[in-house]
């Protein structure tokens, strides 16, 4: 499902996101809340996309739309060139798995389950046989710098490192999209440095991320940042030579460069 090519003639490869004026309204009747109104937005393979604003402008509406949990009320979404409205909820469910990998601020791993067991689930959804599975899981965790900790549960391991497990479990289907909700939301900085320079080699090893956060220090990270207020896109920016967010913060993405690299050591990327 879904072909490589360019779309309609439009030239260059087909973007992973295109929505096209969408909306969403909860609770049709005299309570409507309208969460999105009007969000037209298109992400290509391969960008590192922030998307920012305040509690309640609609940033989670968006991912769950993006990310097939949610149909918009109107408006169009085509995931990889596919038009996710006309699917069924099955076919939604089987596009969610191959195309989308998921990381949540609560990581959302399953308790009393081992890390390796933990990153094959996708597979298992996805029909993948054992020893592959196996194979995939492992080499996910290895990327992650978690090849010393197959076997550890959730509880046994740090925030930062269940993090990781969650990442490894997004990869391991080799997904369009990376799509994550606040990811470090619930870790220190020093595990937050850690996921966001993960989340950054794989951004440069080309894989697509959006990320939605609160915080400018990780939203630095991406190369283009997405402001929502009252369900609009408000701005739509760049991160080029000068910085997109320059103006409120000195601390651009080169000082950091450095860290990054020396994550570079957790393994290499294939
Ligand atoms: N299931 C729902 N039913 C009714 N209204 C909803 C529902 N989900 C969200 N809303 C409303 O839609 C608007 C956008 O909510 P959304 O959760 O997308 O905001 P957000 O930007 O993710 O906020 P936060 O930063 O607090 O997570 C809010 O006014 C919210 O109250
Ligand atoms: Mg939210």
């Amino acid at each position: 499902m879904g072909g490589t090519d360019g779309a309609d003639g439009a030239g260059g490869p087909q973007p992973v996101i295109e929505l096209g004026d969408v909306h969403k309204t909860y609770g049709m009747d005299g309570t409507a809340v309208h969460a999105l109104r009007g969000v037209s937005l298109t992400v290509p393979t391969g960008d590192y996309v922030a998307i920012m604003g305040a509690s309640g402008s609609g940033k989670s509406t968006m991912m769950n739309i993006v990310g097939c949990l949610d149909v918009p009320t109107s408006g169009r979404y085509l995931l990889d060139g596919i038009e996710v409205e006309h699917l069924s909820d099955r076919q939604l469910a089987l596009v969610r798995n191959r195309k989308i990998g998921f990381v949540f601020q609560s990581f959302n791993l399953l308790p009393r389950t081992s890390a390796l067991d933990n990153v094959e689930l996708p597979l298992v959804y996805a029909g993948v046989g054992t020893a592959e599975r196996r194979r995939r899981a492992k080499a996910a965790l290895e990327l992650v710098g978690l090849g010393e900790r197959l076997s550890h549960k959730p509880n046994e391991l740090s925030g930062g490192q269940q993090q990781r497990v969650a990442v490894a479990r997004a990869l391991v289907t080799a997904p369009s999209l990376i799509l994550a909700d606040e990811p470090t939301g619930n870790l220190d900085s020093t595990s937050s440095a850690d996921v966001m320079a993960l989340f950054d080699r794989l951004h440069r090893a080309g894989r697509t991320i959006v990320l939605i956060t609160h915080e400018h220090d990780i939203a630095e990270h991406a190369e283009r940042a997405i402001r929502l207020m009252d369900g609009r896109i408000v701005s739509d920016e760049r991160n080029g030579a000068r910085g997109w967010l320059t103006d409120r913060r000195s601390a651009g993405k080169h000082e950091s460069a450095g860290k990054h690299e020396s994550a570079a050591k957790h393994g290499s990327l294939t």
